[in-house]
């Protein structure tokens, strides 16, 4: 399968099913993800797979708790989307799904927040091509989760990615086309005068 199809097929998922998942998916997509490009090639990303449901269980209370206080106090377009998407403080998938993934950036090394989210980029198309359901979550207390897992302050957390394999099937969110978002020469240029659409490699 080419990589157009599979990031197509990619979705964000929030429920799992407790079917268990062998860990060796997840490593084969974390080597993936060590393949990424990285400021100065200082490959700043850590990895830990959080497997114990008493760690799972205690990251869960801590996002709930914080996620909380979010949700009391968001407004506006974000407030709207999150209602439209029927996303609450309550986060299942902390503890449903098999396995997580905690990424860190280690600070204080060239581009490492950029650089951990491009590793993050390959990781979560190669857990798609292995067949695993994912999801990327930002917790709004990363230092908190951090302090949980025993990470160093160096090490910031940039996201927690349940993996497993997912419950019911959620339809993909829309994308924009790329006549929408590839202009060329200058902003505006259009792209349908210069090539003919759609192309795929050979
Ligand atoms: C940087 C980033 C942060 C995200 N944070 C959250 C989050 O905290 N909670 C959540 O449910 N989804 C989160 N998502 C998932 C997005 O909502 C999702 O990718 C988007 O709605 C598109 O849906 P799709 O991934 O199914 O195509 C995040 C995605 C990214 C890339």
């Amino acid at each position: 399968m080419g990589l157009l199809e599979l990031a197509r097929r990619r979705r964000s998922v929030r429920s799992f099913s407790s079917d268990p998942v062998e860990v060796h998916g997840i490593l084969y997509a974390i080597e993936v993800a060590l393949e990424a490009p990285s400021g100065a090639n200082q490959q700043p990303w850590e990895f830990i797979i959080v497997s114990d449901p008493e760690i799972k269980g205690r990251i869960r209370e801590a996002c709930e708790r914080a996620e909380r206080d979010f949700y009391e106090r968001v407004r506006g377009e974000l407030a709207e989307w999150l209602s439209e998407k029927g996303l609450s403080w309550r986060k299942p998938f902390l503890t449903e799904a098999p396995h997580l993934i905690a990424v860190f950036a280690m600070m204080g090394r060239p581009y490492s927040v950029q650089s951990t989210w491009i590793a993050i980029g390959y990781l979560l198309l190669a857990l798609e091509e292995v067949g695993l359901a994912s999801l990327t979550y930002t917790p709004p207390n990363p230092r908190e989760i951090g302090e949980i897992l025993g990470a160093p302050s160096e090490a910031v957390l940039q996201t927690i990615i349940p993996v497993g394999k997912e419950r019911g099937r959620k339809p993909k969110e829309r994308r924009y086309s790329l006549e929408e978002k590839v202009h060329i020469d200058t902003w505006g240029g259009s792209l349908t005068q210069r090539e003919p659409l759609p192309w795929t490699p050979s």
